[in-house]
């Protein structure tokens, strides 16, 4: 493993990758400096951010480097909508796959990520009914709030354990 490279918008997926280049002693880079730094195809953790269930930035990153595990951060619950986010961005089976909660900071969304933001909690609100992940959601897009935490990466640390024992 050569280094951790991630792509962030408000700072959410940065700090994950900065947790995780501590405990490894790995290099962090965005992917934007790692094209400068790092050779093709050397081996890497990858952290981006979902957007509409895209992870950003995964698809180039798979491009130009091997990627040995992916985190994804959204705001669903860390562990969940896994097999949602591998299909929707084509992850193989054999790529370990982790979902992290982030959270919502509105303060630095700008153009289209805000108005998306602004549409779907307009929607939310508009719904006469709402079931419990909806409020859910409503909740977590109306409170500016981070979620990122240690206990978070536990199912990671798990994986990366069982590299260091083969
Ligand atoms: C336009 C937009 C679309 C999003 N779509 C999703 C999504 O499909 N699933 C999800 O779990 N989170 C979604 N999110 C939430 C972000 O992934 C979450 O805020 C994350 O923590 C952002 O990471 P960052 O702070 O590193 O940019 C979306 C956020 C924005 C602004």
């Amino acid at each position: 493993m050569k280094a951790i490279v991630y792509t962030s918008n408000t700072g959410h997926t940065a700090e994950y990758a900065r947790m995780l280049g501590i405990k490894t002693n790995l290099p962090v880079y965005s992917l934007k400096e790692a094209a400068k730094i790092l050779e093709n195809g050397v081996d890497i953790i990858y952290l981006g951010w979902i957007f509409a269930n895209k992870i950003k930035g995964f698809k180039n990153a798979a491009k130009r480097y091997t990627v040995s595990a992916v985190l994804a951060v959204g705001l669903s619950n860390t562990g969940t909508a896994l097999e949602e986010v591998r299909k929707a961005n084509y992850i193989a089976e054999a790529t370990p796959l982790f979902t992290l909660q982030g959270g919502m900071d509105k303060t630095k969304l700008r153009g289209i990520n805000k108005l998306m933001i602004k549409m779907l909690t307009k929607g939310l609100t508009a719904q006469k009914e709402r079931s419990e992940k909806d409020e859910r959601m409503l909740h977590l897009l109306t409170h500016d709030d981070s979620y990122v935490s240690e206990e978070n990466l536990t199912a990671f640390w798990e994986w990366y354990l069982t590299l260091s024992v083969k």
